[in-house]
C-alpha cells in the first residue's frame, strides 16, 4: 500500500489586515472554477459564533488567558468541522484562515492535519507597508461584524491594538520540514519551501500572479455577427452591419469610463472579435485560448437543427450544460480548463479588456463573479454590451453599459422540460445471444463527461475514502 495524498489544507499566517481573508476567498474561488472541491474555514466566524461579536482587543491580549482558551476553543471548533469536511464531503482543498502565527499553533495544526493525510501549505502574508495596512484596515476591518455600531475612529484603534497583541508573540514560518509560501509585501518577494505535488505548485504559481493594484477588466462580446443573425453556432463569420456600427461606438464608450488610463485588448483568433476591436487606439493582443466553444459536428448549425439531427445530444446538453461534450467538439468544462492560462494572465495584468464570445466570457465572468458550474452556462452575456468589473477587497462591484444598437438575443434558457427521444435500436439493451458492435467516430464523443480533471490532477488511483491509494 502506498500513501497517495489527494488532501490539502492551506493553513494561512499573518497578522491581522494581512490580506489572508482576500487571499482564501481567490484561492477558494479560482480552485472552485476549475473543479476542485475548496472550502474556506474563517476562525474569525467560529469565534464571533462561539464568544460573540463585539469583543473588545484585550480578548487578544495574550495575557489574558480567558480570552486566550476562547481563542483555542474557536481554532479547535474550525479544524473539527474541517477534518469532517474532509471526510464526510469528499473535499480537496481546505484553507483554514486565521493568524496562526506562532510555531506551538502551526506545530499543532500540522500534527492533526497529517495524521489524517492531509497535506498542510502554509501561506503566510507579511507586510510592512503602513500606508497599505491602515488601508486595509479603513477597507475592510470598520466594516466588519467586530465592529458594527461603533465609531470608525474608535474601531480603527481598537483593531491597532488588536494588531499589537498578535505581534507581540508573532513568530514568522522558518520550520524548514514544513510546507510553505511566503508573500512579503504583496508578493513583491516570494520565498517557498518544500513545495510537493502539482496541485500545490499550481496554488503557489497563482499565488505569485495575485496583485492588488487598482484596475478594471472589461468584457464585451464581438458585435453581432452574419451567424448571430442566421441563429448558427461557431463558424468564423463576418460582423453583421449592426455589429460593425457597434465596433465604431466601442472606443467612445470606453473612453469615457477609463480617460486616459492605458489599457490591453485581448481578442480570439476570430475575425468577428478582432473586426470589433479594430477601431480601439489600445495596443492588441490575439489569443488561441479565446476562441469560442469548439461545438464540433454541430459548428455552423442552428438550435433547431441540432435539435433535428443529434435529438438525443440536444436533450443531454440541456440536462447537464457544463458537462456536455459536442461530438468532435468541447464542453464548458473543456473551456474552463483551456482558459485556466487567461485566467492567470489576467490576474498579472492591470486594465483589459477582452473582446470575446458568449460562452467564453461565460466561463470568465464566472471565476471573476463565483458562479457555479451548473449556474455558469446560462449566465447572460448580451451582444452589444460592455460590462465592467471593479476588483474590490472580497469580490468585484460590476457596471453594464447597453450601447443603443439592436442585437439578436442569442442566449438560450435551460427548458423546464428536456425531453430525451426514444432510443433507437443500437441504444436499446441487448437480446439474448445478440453480439455488442460499437462504432464510435474518431475523436467523437457527443456526450456528458464529467471526468475532466485530469489536466489538473494529471495523476487518479483509485481513492480510499480517507486519500489513501491502493496499489
Ligand atoms: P484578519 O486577520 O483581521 O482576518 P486578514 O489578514 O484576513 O485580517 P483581510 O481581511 O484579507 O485581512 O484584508 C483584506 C485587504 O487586504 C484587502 O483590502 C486587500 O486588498 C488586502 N490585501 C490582499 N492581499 C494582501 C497582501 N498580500 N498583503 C497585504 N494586504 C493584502
Ligand atoms: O484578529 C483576526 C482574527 O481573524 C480573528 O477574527 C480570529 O478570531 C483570529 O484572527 C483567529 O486567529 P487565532 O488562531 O490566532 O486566534
Amino acid at each position: 500500500m502506498s500513501s497517495f495524498n489527494l488532501r490539502i489544507a492551506c493553513v494561512m499566517v499573518g497578522l491581522p489586515a494581512r490580506g489572508k481573508t482576500y487571499i482564501s476567498q481567490k484561492v477558494c474561488r479560482y480552485l472552485t472554477w476549475l473543479g476542485i472541491k475548496t472550502k474556506v474555514f474563517n476562525v474569525g466566524n467560529y469565534r464571533r459564533k462561539l464568544h460573540g461579536a463585539s469583543l473588545p482587543h484585550t480578548f487578544f491580549d495574550p495575557h489574558n488567558s480567558v480570552g486566550e482558551q476562547h481563542r483555542k476553543e474557536a481554532a479547535a471548533a474550525a479544524l473539527e468541522d474541517m477534518l469532517g469536511w474532509f471526510d464526510n464531503e469528499q473535499g480537496i482543498v481546505a484553507i483554514y484562515d486565521a493568524t496562526n502565527s506562532t510555531y506551538q499553533r502551526r506545530k499543532w495544526l500540522h500534527e492533526k492535519l497529517t495524521k489524517q493525510d492531509i497535506l498542510v501549505l502554509f501561506i503566510e502574508s507579511i507586510c510592512q507597508d503602513e500606508s497599505l495596512i491602515l488601508n486595509n484596515i479603513k477597507d475592510v476591518k470598520l466594516s466588519s461584524p467586530d465592529y458594527v455600531n461603533m465609531d470608525p475612529d474608535a474601531a480603527a484603534v481598537d483593531f491597532r491594538a488588536r494588531i499589537d497583541h498578535y505581534q507581540e508573540l508573532y513568530q514568522t514560518i522558518t520550520e524548514e520540514d514544513f510546507t510553505y509560501i511566503k508573500l512579503i509585501n504583496v508578493g513583491s518577494q516570494v520565498i517557498i519551501n518544500m513545495i510537493q505535488g502539482y496541485l500545490e505548485s499550481r496554488i503557489i504559481y497563482y499565488l505569485m500572479n495575485l496583485h492588488i493594484a487598482p484596475r478594471k477588466i472589461y468584457f464585451s462580446r464581438h458585435g453581432e455577427s452574419m451567424y448571430n443573425l442566421h441563429g448558427q453556432i461557431g463558424g468564423d463569420s463576418e460582423l453583421s452591419p449592426r455589429g460593425k456600427l457597434y465596433a465604431t461606438k466601442l472606443p467612445a464608450l470606453i473612453r469615457e469610463n477609463l480617460g486616459d488610463q492605458s489599457l490591453t485588448v485581448w481578442t480570439s483568433t476570430m475575425k468577428r472579435t478582432i473586426q470589433t476591436g479594430e477601431l480601439l487606439p489600445y495596443p492588441k493582443l490575439t489569443w488561441k485560448a479565446l476562441d469560442e466553444l469548439d461545438a464540433g459536428v454541430c459548428d455552423g448549425m442552428t438550435y433547431e437543427e441540432i435539435e433535428e439531427k443529434y435529438p438525443e445530444d440536444f436533450a443531454n446538453r440541456d440536462e447537464d450544460k457544463f458537462n456536455y461534450r459536442y461530438r468532435g467538439g468541447e464542453s464548458y468544462r473543456d473551456v474552463v480548463l483551456r482558459l485556466e492560462p487567461v485566467i492567470m494572465a489576467l490576474e498579472r495584468h492591470e486594465n483589459i479588456l477582452i473582446i470575446g464570445h458568449q460562452a467564453i466570457l461565460r466561463c470568465v465572468y464566472a471565476y471573476f463573479m463565483n458562479y457555479s458550474h451548473e449556474e455558469l452556462p446560462y449566465i447572460k452575456i448580451p451582444l452589444h454590451t460592455v460590462i465592467e468589473l471593479t476588483p474590490k477587497a472580497y469580490g468585484c462591484e460590476e457596471k453594464r453599459f447597453k450601447v443603443d444598437i439592436e442585437a439578436v438575443d442569442t442566449h438560450r434558457a435551460k427548458p423546464a422540460k428536456i425531453i430525451h427521444p426514444a432510443p433507437s435500436k443500437s441504444q436499446l439493451p441487448l437480446n439474448k445471444g445478440e453480439k455488442l458492435s460499437l462504432k464510435l467516430p474518431a475523436g467523437a464523443s457527443g456526450e456528458i463527461v464529467k471526468e475532466a480533471l485530469s489536466p489538473i490532477l494529471p495523476i487518479s488511483p483509485k481513492l480510499h475514502p480517507r486519500g489513501v491509494a491502493v496499489k
